[in-house]
């Protein structure tokens, strides 16, 4: 293989595709060339990397003839349309949509968690649902410790999980309330959905589309994609996933039972000894984590850790990690560092 590749990014003009082009820049990946991909609506436009002007191009079948590794950040359809075409390229996908998460053969990595599962790919490797990614981040150095019986999550999901059109729609709504106006919603909770409420000054318990049980498809996502990442369904999980108006950091309330007990000290000395985990943590000094903080941030930051007074056994803790990064870009770039690293690149769709 190379020692430098060529990379393309398809959905290069969005929220995650812009956030991954930052990345990029400052990563140890040695670049032959970066490919910027997109939809026709975009081609001809011109984004900066690293002081070059690249011009956006329309994805196409033939955009990926001597690409190796093709970030796909542009949404569930446009991976079904190009990711196996990528493939049959001889590209690596990285895909950060939901579309191949829970298909047998593609996996499903966080590489602090389950970087092992990377080995034996077929072409496609999904990158997780945010939300999980920032959860098991912070339930593995636990697990690591003491088996888990159940879960209860709570999130509190920035607006840039719904991409560029979310983010400019919460921008949109505030300015348009301090105008004394008041602006339509047209996007949250789905674009896709037949009503849009206000997320200004508003709390949206929504995340996606509803499907089975009357659970929305984010919080089934977080259960089953946690329970592929850890190789267990044994682990009770469950939660509401709720849209709130911040730009661009998630957070999470956890409750956690374990079969035997991890007290707070305990907690504290695990999640700080895990990569990409920080414990910010100081009640006596007000102390704990925040979205607006970690807005150029990769790692996951845990407070409010503390014994749950009604249940043995069990902590109650509380998650903060950007969504665009770790929860997205950073998550797939390490996943490219990671193949790169092992060499896992696919000759004629069979590992080499
Ligand atoms: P475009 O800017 O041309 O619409 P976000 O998640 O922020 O909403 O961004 C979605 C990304 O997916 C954008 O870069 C968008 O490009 C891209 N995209 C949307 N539809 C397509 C398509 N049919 N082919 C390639 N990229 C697409």
């Amino acid at each position: 293989m190379n020692d430098k590749y060529t990379i393309a990014i398809v959905g290069a003009t969005g929220a995650v595709g812009r956030t991954l082009i930052k990345l990029l820049e400052k990563s140890s990946l040695p670049i032959q060339e970066l490919i910027l991909l997109a939809s026709s609506r975009s081609a001809g436009r011109k984004i900066d990397f690293l002081g070059n002007q690249l011009v956006v191009e329309e994805t196409t079948d033939e955009s990926f003839y001597g690409v190796d590794i093709a970030f796909f950040c542009a949404g569930g359809n446009v991976s079904k349309m190009y990711a196996h075409k990528a493939v049959e390229s001889g590209a690596i996908v990285i895909d950060n949509s939901s579309y191949f998460r829970l298909e047998e053969d593609v996996p499903l990595i966080i590489p602090e968690v389950n970087p092992n599962a990377l080995n034996n790919h077929k072409g496609i490797i999904a990158n997780p649902n945010c939300s999980t990614i920032i959860m098991l981040m912070a339930l593995k150095p636990l697990l690591n410790a003491a088996n888990i019986k159940r879960v209860i999550f709570s999130t509190y999901q920035a607006v840039s999980g719904g991409g560029n059109q979310a983010i400019s729609e919460l921008e949109g709504q505030i300015r348009s309330y301090i105008e004394g106006e008041n602006k339509e919603a047209k996007v949250l909770p789905v674009a896709s959905a037949d009503k849009h409420y206000q997320i200004a000054f508003n709390l949206l318990p929504q995340v996606d589309v509803f499907d089975e049980g009357y659970y929305t498809k984010e919080e089934w996502k977080m259960i089953k994609e946690s329970h592929k990442i850890l190789g267990t369904k044994e682990i009770g999980i469950t939660g509401t996933c709720v849209r709130v108006p911040v730009f661009w950091c998630h957070a999470e309330s956890l409750n956690i039972e374990f079969e035997s007990k991890i007290n707070r000290e305990k907690a504290i000395e695990l999640l700080e000894d895990f990569p990409g985990v920080k414990v910010l943590d100081k009640p006596e000094e007000q102390l704990y984590p925040m979205p607006l903080d970690f807005y150029n941030d990769d790692n996951v930051y845990v407070g409010r850790i503390r014994e749950d007074n009604s249940l043995p056994n069990s902590l109650n803790i509380w998650v903060v990690g950007n969504q665009l990064r770790k929860g997205a870009a950073t998550n797939a770039l390490q996943i490219a560092e990671l193949i790169v690293k092992k060499n896992l690149f696919v000759m004629d769709g069979i590992n080499n």
